[in-house]
């Protein structure tokens, strides 16, 4: 990784090399003499070479991804797993040269993850040591001492003795029931030093993570957070790196009502025993303009942030609105056939989707695009043999908007909802 001018780092661009091969003579001699033979033939084409960014505990971890969340459907429904459409697409995947794997528990797919991991490990060269496997901690196994079982059950299902990144997937927990768990994410982080301690998980981390959050983890933290996966929000307000008292005087209230409604919905868990897990300093920064790690998203201050705490920030979500089929009404642009980056992407051969991602990896950010396409899969890691000019990162910078995809805003009123 190098630096850039603005003090973010990028990933260098690595040409891909295809093999080719001088036929021997003999050969060359032994085929019959109207068929013209060449003197160099190519004997495999190079899948993507993809570097890697170093984590703060030593590890390495591929700057892309593939991600293996299935989404929500025209309805916004989310859809089911089917028999074995992510293991195909990880087994493409591992074909075209990634070697990073984003999956979670909630996902309901880590079993065909581990179906395509086992089977490649059986019958290439790949080894465990060769790939990079990140799953997660739902909300739902928060208690300290639930962390170890809910990730040997993950472990299982991936067919795996350890995974090289566990994050705690949201700092919001919940009962099985889907009602609140307001007990404190600090305690479910020393669960996480406890499976990395016993062996795991190589690296651990957070998911969806505002600042102040991330911070009090830091303060008791042994093992410090080595990255951060978000679709991210603004650490301040707009006005500057303080919010002013108007915006101060508005999350007061916001969070008065919040908590009013959260107290009326879960009856007596607000005890005064327990008054004390709602830290009114978590007010203190989110102001509730939207952000994340696209386009439509950009987060230049958390980026910064987290780079200064030696935290590698992981991007999901990486195309945002970028496409028409997802884009919300009010989404703002732009749209994958937008005529400043279709010229841009153009220039260097590549598509708008491959632009978006390069730009991630050049403000410093390790994108996990998902696709169970063959055709997209191999498109989204084609990003490391070009390199965009200042120009036109300012470009794609000015497409910021603060604008989130995934608000989950069935947990706004919980204490402990980040954005
Ligand atoms: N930590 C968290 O809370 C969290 C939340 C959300 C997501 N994630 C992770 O981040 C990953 C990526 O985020 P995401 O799945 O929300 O969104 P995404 O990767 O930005 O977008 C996925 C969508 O884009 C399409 N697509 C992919 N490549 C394309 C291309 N080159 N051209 C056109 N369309 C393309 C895919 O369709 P096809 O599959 O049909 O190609 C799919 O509909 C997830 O899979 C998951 O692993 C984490």
């Amino acid at each position: 990784m190098s630096t850039t001018p603005n003090g973010l780092y990028h990933a260098p661009p690595v040409m891909k090399q295809d093999v080719y091969m001088t036929l021997p003579r003999q050969l060359k001699q032994s085929i019959p003499s109207p068929t013209r033979v060449p003197d160099v033939v190519l004997v495999a084409k190079a899948s993507a070479v993809v570097p890697d960014v170093t984590l703060n505990d030593g590890h390495k971890m591929p700057a892309l991804g593939l991600g293996t969340w299935l989404g929500y459907n025209a309805q916004g429904v989310r859809e089911r797993p089917k028999a074995s459409e992510v293991q195909e697409a990880v087994t493409w995947a591992l074909d075209a040269g990634y070697r990073h794997i984003d999956t979670a528990y909630i996902y309901r797919v880590e079993d065909q993850v581990g179906r395509a991991l086992t089977d490649k490990f059986k019958n290439s060269n790949l080894t465990r040591q060769d790939i990079f496997v990140t799953t997660k901690l739902w909300n739902d196994f928060h208690g300290e001492d639930q962390v170890i079982p809910a990730l040997q059950e993950s472990l299982r299902n991936l067919n795996l003795d350890y995974v090289d990144l566990y994050l705690i997937h949201w700092p919001v927990g919940q009962y099985a029931n889907g009602t609140f768990d307001a007990r404190d994410f600090v305690d479910t982080w020393r669960g996480m030093e406890a499976a990395q301690r016993a062996g795991l998980t190589r690296s651990i981390g957070l998911s969806n993570f505002n600042r102040d959050q991330i911070d009090r983890i830091l303060a008791v933290a042994e093992i410090k957070p080595a990255a951060l996966q978000v679709e991210h929000k603004k650490w301040a307000s707009s006005a500057g790196q303080i919010p002013t008292f108007t915006e101060y005087a508005r999350e007061v209230a916001a969070f008065a009502v919040s908590f009013l409604s959260v107290r009326e919905s879960l009856g007596g868990l607000f005890t005064p025993s327990t008054l004390p897990l709602i830290r009114l300093t978590s007010i203190r920064y989110p102001i509730r303009s939207q952000e994340a790690i696209n386009l439509n998203l950009q987060q230049p201050d958390l980026v910064a942030y987290c780079k200064q705490k030696g935290i590698v920030v992981v991007g999901y979500t990486p195309f945002g609105s970028l496409f028409y089929s997802r884009a919300r009404e009010d989404a703002p642009p732009p749209r994958a056939d937008d005529p400043q980056l279709v010229a841009i992407a153009g220039k260097y051969g590549k598509t708008v989707p491959q632009l978006a991602l390069r730009y991630l990896v050049e403000i410093g950010v390790v994108p996990i695009p998902k696709s169970v396409a063959k055709e997209r899969i191999e498109q989204n890691i084609d990003v490391f043999d070009f390199q965009l000019t200042e120009e036109e990162r300012q470009v794609l910078k000015s497409f910021d908007r603060n604008y989130r995809v995934l608000p989950q805003l069935k947990w706004k009123d919980h204490p402990y909802y980040p954005f």
